[in-house]
């Protein structure tokens, strides 16, 4: 007879977990608050495949700190059949959960105490998401960080994410956050206007004690990168990418998200720019 699956240690059995919170963010992005039957213990940028038996899953990043225990947050943008089914769900519902997936930040690269003295973190639209884990931590703990400097861009105002939460943020000592919208289309909007690129030249850093972080849509990388290399001397192993990939299993297995030798599912999806020098295809 064959022994029971051991269903928690089996990375291809979701865990199922209880729907706490659904709360519709954007037109189009909710955020899903989940009770987990265990703690996922995950690192910042760290990501889970969602989904539910009979539909499929997809992978979806993690968005609450790491010290959540059983509590995981996530976004989730209605794109097509999984995330559809998804955003039907309501509190008390089942979602089925495996993970944590990738390799994540990995938090004692960014402390003071490693002789760091600015974090810099640019996310583009649905990028603030995972980076939310890392910022998090940051926050709560901030004696142990130097000055984090937070430029978020988003499309529109009405796409701005966690503006209640980032509002709290800037109450924080050396804590400088820029907020901006592509286009304010009329709308209320108290920060900036513009591309993410903007105020990236006006950043007072010591580069070499910088750490660079940047999370966005593919397009936004290069230009992003190429306005740091002109103003800044930041050595590529202290700059890190969030890059996504379509994924299936998670798990290096599949090959869905392999880019050359590189499997983003394992090795990423946070890879440090120095590792993507013979990668050329990465940032595209
Ligand atoms: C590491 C990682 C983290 C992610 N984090 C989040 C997150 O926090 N929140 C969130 O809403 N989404 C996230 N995504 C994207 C999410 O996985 C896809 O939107 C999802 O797979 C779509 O599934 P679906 O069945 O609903 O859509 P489908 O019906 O499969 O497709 C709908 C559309 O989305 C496109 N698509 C599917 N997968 C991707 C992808 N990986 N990148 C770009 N386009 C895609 C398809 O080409 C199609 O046009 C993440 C993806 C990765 C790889
Ligand atoms: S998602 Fe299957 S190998 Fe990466």
């Amino acid at each position: 007879m064959n022994a029971p699956l051991d269903t928690y240690n089996n990375p291809y059995i979701p865990m199922m977990a209880e729907i706490e919170l659904v709360e519709a963010l954007t037109e189009r992005e909710s955020l899903f608050r989940v009770i987990l039957p265990e703690p996922l213990n995950h690192r910042p940028g760290q990501f889970v495949m969602a989904g539910l038996p009979g539909i499929g899953e997809c992978a979806i990043s993690i968005s609450s700190g790491p010290d959540s225990g059983r509590i995981l947050e996530m976004v989730i943008r209605k794109a097509g059949n999984v995330t559809g089914v998804l955003h039907q769900l309501n509190k008390k519902d089942l979602i089925g959960i495996r993970g944590p997936f990738g390799s994540g930040f990995n938090l004692n690269d960014f402390r003071l105490s490693t002789g760091n003295e600015d974090i810099v973190i640019i996310a583009g639209g649905l990028g603030l998401v995972p980076l939310r884990s890392l910022i998090i931590p940051m926050m709560e703990n901030k004696s142990e960080y130097g000055t984090v400097h937070l430029i978020i861009g988003s499309r529109t105002p009405k796409e701005a994410l966690f503006r209640s939460q980032i509002k709290q943020w800037k109450q924080l000592q050396d804590c400088n956050i820029i907020e901006l919208v592509d286009d304010a289309d009329f709308q209320e909007w108290d920060g900036e206007v513009g591309l993410v690129t903007e105020p990236i030249h006006r950043l007072i850093l010591d580069e070499k004690k910088t750490q660079l972080v940047l999370c966005g849509p593919p397009v936004m990388y290069k230009f992003v990168l190429m306005e740091i290399k002109m103003n800044f001397n930041i050595p590529d192993e202290q700059i890190y990418v969030d890059l996504e990939r379509r994924m299936r299993c998670g798990l290096g297995k599949c090959g869905h998200c392999q880019i050359n030798h590189v499997y983003c599912c394992k090795e990423g999806p946070v890879f440090r720019y120095s590792q993507l020098a013979d990668l050329p295809e990465a940032l595209t």
